[in-house]
């Protein structure tokens, strides 16, 4: 039986598997907290957008801020896909996993300098630009290594993706992209500047959105820009939509890619840019629901019968998974050995001083200590928001493939903690 939203997660008996890989035997095996990944779920997630985009000039640009360890991100490159960046150390990683440059789009509020030249020399795709300043300096960086940089327009549509506010991106009081009212300008001086070339326009409206509807909304208002800077004769390659599509995590319904895909065809035909090549940039959507984090019960506290509440304490924390703490996201928690004794309502917190520090609230479970409990789709924004926080280390990471799991992350020991500091001299 598959779970809901997690269609790679199954019982088998009372066990949790992953893609056929129970995941009790691997908690035990590599120790917890645990994030083990599907490289079949992630290669399943791209292969929903890239089918929809055959026979059309494409790129999907995964957003590894989602998750951004290299047997992730070589997966991806392997099976041809580019890279959404927002850091140097982003674009590091891309090229330590194997990835191309050429197929890199570096987005961000805010590059250093040294982050432009060093994306500059490795030759990325293109720079989405969010700002007239950055325009300016992209351009005088680029002239200083006699290079010519590629540049999109990041622009704020203001577009409402009706998601949470902490991850709306697309609207006008948001600190991203140019204005829409002044992009047009924006283009203008982009043309004139001898260090960069115009090659496209983006826009990046937020994450977790679960309708079709605010994508073609922001493509709409990209389209009536690119014709009003193509009439002023800056032609403009390609349009990149950025990323955004949700997932299950509890009883949200997002289309599938391939519906948001050809809903964004269908509206590029029928304005009359068919040709154009069509950028994307999932992150979620292409390992959401292909992760779990494993973790242990250390502590059952029950407190309901004094007024309290009733509280199992695991070894994961908000510092190995943070969206609980950081959001209220609520992401499903199973058993990976279900029980048959009685249940109560935990919540499931982990050891951090913080009382924000929780994974799941309420939760209906038969729980013992020493039980493993897996939460699901942790794919995303887990492993690369975790921290170090109360000096935890950070987790261990394995990739099921078929019949194999390897290790991809050991867990980091202690010493690494400290490895950079220094004690006081006197
Ligand atoms: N492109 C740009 C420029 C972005 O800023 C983002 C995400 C993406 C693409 C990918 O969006 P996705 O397909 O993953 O929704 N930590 C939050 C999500 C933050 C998203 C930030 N930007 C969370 O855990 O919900």
């Amino acid at each position: 039986m598959t779970l809901p939203g997690a269609p790679f997660v199954a019982r088998r008996g009372d066990a949790l598997e992953l893609d056929g890989h129970d995941l009790a035997e691997l908690g035990r095996r590599h120790g917890t907290p645990l994030f083990v990944y599907s490289a079949r779920a992630m290669r399943s997630a791209l292969a929903a957008y890239v089918e929809a985009l055959q026979g059309r000039e494409h790129l999907v640009c995964y957003a590894m801020k989602a998750n951004s360890s290299l047997a992730v991100l070589q997966l991806f490159a392997r099976a041809g896909c580019g890279f959404d960046i927002v850091s140097g150390g982003e674009l590091e990683r891309v090229l330590a996993a194997g990835g191309t440059a050429s197929k890199v789009v570096f987005s961000g509020v805010g590059k250093t300098r040294a982050e432009m030249a060093r994306a500059l020399r490795a030759g990325v795709r293109c720079f989405n630009v969010e700002s007239e300043d950055e325009l300016e300096t992209l351009n005088e960086v680029a002239l200083a290594l006699a290079l010519r940089a590629p540049v999109s327009l990041r622009v704020n549509p203001d577009v409402d993706a009706r998601t949470h506010p902490y991850i709306s991106t697309g609207l006008k009081d948001n600190k991203f992209g140019i204005a829409h009212a002044r992009a047009l300008a924006a283009y203008r001086r982009a043309a004139t500047l001898p260090g960069l070339r115009v090659v496209g326009i983006d826009c990046h409206i937020g994450s977790q959105i679960t309708q079709v509807g605010p994508y073609v909304e922001a493509l709409d208002r990209l389209l009536d820009l690119v014709e009003a800077v193509e009439l002023e004769g800056i032609p403009l390659h390609h349009v990149d939509v950025g990323g955004g599509l949700g997932i299950t995590y509890a009883d949200e319904e997002p289309p599938p890619a391939g519906t948001l895909v050809r809903a964004l065809l269908q509206r590029l035909d029928e304005r009359g840019h068919g040709a154009r090549e069509l950028l994307f940039e999932p992150g979620r959507s292409l390992v959401g629901n292909a992760g779990v984090l494993v973790t242990e019960v250390l502590v059952l506290k029950p407190g309901a019968e004094h007024g309290g509440r009733d509280y199992c304490i695991v070894d994961a924390a908000m510092n190995d998974l943070v969206r609980p703490a950081m959001y209220e996201a609520w992401m499903a928690i199973e058993p990976c050995r279900r029980r048959a004794d009685a249940t109560r309502r935990w919540d499931i917190v982990g050891p951090v001083c913080e009382s924000g520090d929780w994974l799941g609230r309420e939760r209906e479970l038969a729980l013992r200590r020493g039980d493993l409990l897996a939460v699901l789709s942790a794919g995303a924004y887990g492993m690369s928001m975790s921290s170090n926080y109360n000096s935890r280390p950070r987790a261990a990471e394995v990739m099921v493939d078929g019949e194999r799991a390897e290790l991809i992350r050991e867990r980091e020991a202690l010493p690494e903690l400290y490895a950079r500091e220094r004690l006081l001299d006197t």
